[in-house]
């Protein structure tokens, strides 16, 4: 399955949009989205440090795990991951940007903390990892953007090794016809299209041969992401003022599309 983006397009977007992302996503450089709950309350960063606890507890990962972040971005997350969990974290990023940040962020650590993380930029598409390497696949906001997402599924259940758990987030199109609304601010913006629906991606999954261990829909959460970003996007930058009014519109129209189900998130937890 392929879309209309390549990878390269990909690969120069987030190579040059990291200082943005950083000034009201995340300073520390993560760039996913987040689980509401009594506890997060409407806090945004919470709440995305709750889907990483969410994640690592689904994913049931331990000390003696080594884990392979696919698309790791910054490496933010990939390094609080090693830390929790005092296990081995590999993490890989198309965007060289990217992978130098997580590298540079690395080397501040001790030696203890750096033997337990590696940074490389790969595609999803192409592991340069021998099969059965990895215990555990960890995933946050990243097959969405992969045209070819069968490649990336197989890809991970060959590096995965037998009885390896994937624990992993992506977007999904719950309906095929999108308005044209969806299709400015949401798909193209992204660079991102998708065959899948939340049924359909566990099919896909189960064609590669995993066994889907739990999948949880959590589009109202993603809503609720986007509502909180439209207000975090910075209101008085004279410097970049259009883009952050660009960005506060996509992430309204983005919210509005979760509600007219023309996009979607999907949790899935599988194992090989
Ligand atoms: C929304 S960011 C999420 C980054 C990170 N997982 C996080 O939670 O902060 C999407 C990331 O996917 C990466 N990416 C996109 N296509 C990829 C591919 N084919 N292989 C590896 N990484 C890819 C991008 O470079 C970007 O860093």
């Amino acid at each position: 399955m392929t879309s209309r983006f390549s990878e390269q397009e990909t690969e120069s977007y987030y190579d040059s949009e990291d200082a943005i992302y950083r000034s009201f996503w995340d300073e520390d450089g993560s760039v996913h989205w987040g689980v509401f709950d009594e506890e997060t309350g409407d806090d945004f960063l919470k709440a995305c440090a709750n889907l990483d606890n969410m994640m690592v507890s689904k994913g049931q990962i331990t000390s003696s795990d080594r884990v392979l972040d696919l698309g790791c971005g910054n490496g933010t997350t990939a390094i609080w991951l090693s830390g929790d969990r005092n296990c081995h974290v590999t993490g890989v990023d198309l965007s060289g940007v990217r992978v130098q940040n997580a590298q540079s962020a690395r080397a501040k650590l001790d030696q203890d903390a750096q033997s337990k993380l590696a940074f490389e930029k790969a595609s999803a598409t192409d592991l340069p990892f021998d099969d059965g390497s990895f215990t555990r696949l960890w995933s946050q906001a990243v097959i969405y953007h992969v045209p070819d997402k069968e490649k990336v599924l197989e890809e991970a259940y060959r590096v995965l090794e037998e009885g390896g758990i994937m624990v992993f987030d992506d977007l999904i199109k719950p309906k095929p016809n999108i308005s044209e609304a969806a299709q400015k601010f949401v798909y193209d913006r992204l660079l991102y299209d998708t065959p899948f629906n939340f049924e359909s991606y566990q099919d896909a999954l189960k064609k590669q041969g995993f066994k889907i261990l739990e999948a949880h829909d959590l589009s109202s959460h993603l809503r609720n992401s986007y509502l909180c970003l439209a207000d975090r996007t910075p209101k008085f930058d004279a410097e970049h003022a259009e883009h952050y009014d660009y960005l506060t519109n996509s992430y309204r129209e983005t919210a509005r599309a979760v509600d007219n189900k023309e996009l979607g998130w999907g949790l899935y937890i599988c194992q090989k």
